[in-house]
């Protein structure tokens, strides 16, 4: 058996965390491999919204196994809120959800250095969701960190009291007022939750899962074009948010990976800085996020939101090597005289489809107008009930990846979903 993975395309909040709640049913384990408390991902089912950050979007199902692998960061402070959040007995979510000792953890440092970096950037910041990611994944290569395993060990208290010493001494060179009681605060209890949690070498496990002909799929975090190594650098996060990322964060071999979903919205969203070229800073831009509800679920900043990047889509494809498009949030285009879609860059009067290293280079997005729809489309179950304006729309899509649209999503619950 082979791994089927899902991953977004775009700049994260494609609509992931619903997908894969969608998908559950049909696998046997949902895994994350990478990210940490920096996502967030939302479920819908029953009137009642779900925001999950590290727990994988299989949990809500019963008898599915969840994974959190050794590529994720873990808080344990946000983990323990997430876990009494749930409105599941802890009881059931220790049988549902297993942890990777290699998992790396959160510090309180991690999180006040985060900080500290950020406004050390002061106009040039990444817009980090200051959960300490880049600090952790940085101690992580710099063979720096604590793994979920450690918390087990009798001395695990010396070793987190030296890698604060240690923080606070880079934290010396930064002007950051901090209150270290507020950094720490529910860390503690965190790590006693996680000890409730079977910690194991998950790499095994997974591997073993395969052998006995269990469907696994792996969740994405984050999306392609915040991808540390082919996102818009430095304005990335810090993992490999694409499918090989799979492989180092579940311990998976690149021979047992299977279907690659790519997930993509309809149009385009970004929060945080950097470059994003179909970005709308006028009354386009406001409906979008107004009807989009495009807020973040991590940190509630507003969304920059834009048209369809096609450049950028194709990339992402590329990267992962996508066997199956789902598109969400089509729900939203709802009500646009007019839908447009950037199908290649302008730069000093040449037309390209490769996005360009320098985020200066003065780029203009070439765009191909669609013509709208005014229908409700959110009660439809059928792709063949679709305005055909919008099956044009996802048409060109197709035609231009190569890549076929298998799902559409056309409302935030679990049950408005159209498969092909
Ligand atoms: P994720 O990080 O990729 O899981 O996405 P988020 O949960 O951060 O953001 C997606 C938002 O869009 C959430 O509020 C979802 O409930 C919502 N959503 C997902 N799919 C659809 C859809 O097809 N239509 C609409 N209107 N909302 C959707
Ligand atoms: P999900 O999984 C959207 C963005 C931040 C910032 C940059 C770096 O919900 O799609 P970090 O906290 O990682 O140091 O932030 O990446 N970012 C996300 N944007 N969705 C996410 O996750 C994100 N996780 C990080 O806004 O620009
Ligand atoms: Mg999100």
């Amino acid at each position: 058996m082979n791994i089927d993975i899902l991953l977004g395309l775009q700049w994260g909040d494609e609509g992931k965390g619903k997908i894969v709640d969608a998908l559950s049913p049909g696998y046997d384990v949902i895994a994350r491999f990478q990210g940490g408390p920096n996502a967030g991902h939302s479920i819908e089912f029953n009137n009642i919204k779900h925001v999950l950050h590290l727990i994988p979007s299989g949990i809500f199902h019963p008898g599915k196994l969840n994974i959190i692998g050794n590529g994720v960061v873990l808080d344990p402070a946000v983990f323990k809120k997430e876990v009494e959040e749930l409105r599941l007995p802890v009881s059931e979510i220790t049988k549902r959800l297993i942890i990777s000792k290699k998992a790396h953890l959160i510090l309180p440092g991690h999180r006040m250095l985060d900080a500290a970096y950020e406004v050390s950037k002061g106009n040039l910041k990444i817009g980090s969701t200051l959960k300490g990611i880049g600090p952790a994944y940085t101690d992580k290569a710099g063979r720096n960190g604590l793994r979920v395993g450690d918390i087990l060990r009798k001395d695990f208290q010396d070793l987190y009291q030296e890698h604060l010493k240690n923080h606070l001494l880079i934290l010396r060179n930064y002007n950051f007022k901090y209150n270290l009681s507020d950094y720490e605060s529910g860390w503690f209890e965190g790590i006693e939750m996680l000890k409730k949690f079977s910690l194991v070498n998950s790499e095994y496990l997974l591997n073993d899962l395969l052998s006995e002909k269990k469907r696994i799929l792996a969740e994405g975090a984050q999306g392609t074009m915040l991808d540390v190594d082919f996102g818009s650098y430095p304005f990335v996060t810090s993992s490999n948010t694409i499918s090989a990322g799979t492989c180092t964060g579940l311990g998976i071999s690149p021979k047992q990976t299977g279907e690659i979903f790519g997930i993509f919205k309809a149009y385009c969203t970004r929060v945080g800085s950097g470059p994003f070229p179909t970005e709308l800073n006028d009354e386009t831009g406001e409906k979008l996020r107004k009807t989009g509800c495009e807020f973040g679920a991590t940190t509630g900043r507003p969304r920059r939101c834009g048209w369809l990047d096609l450049p950028a889509l194709k990339y992402a494809i590329m990267i992962n090597g996508v066997t199956k498009l789902f598109m969400t949030k089509a729900d939203v285009l709802t009500g646009f005289n007019s839908v447009k879609v950037c199908i290649a860059y302008n730069i000093n009067g040449k037309e390209t489809f490769e996005i360009p290293f320098d985020h200066d280079a003065p780029l203009q997005p070439v765009y191909l107008d669609f013509p709208g729809w005014n229908e409700n489309i959110s009660a439809l179950r059928n792709y063949s009930e679709l305005p055909g304006t919008l099956k044009k729309f996802i048409g060109f899509i197709e035609e231009q990846t190569g890549i076929p649209i298998t799902m559409v999503s056309v409302g935030p619950d679990r049950k408005e979903t159209i498969l092909r």
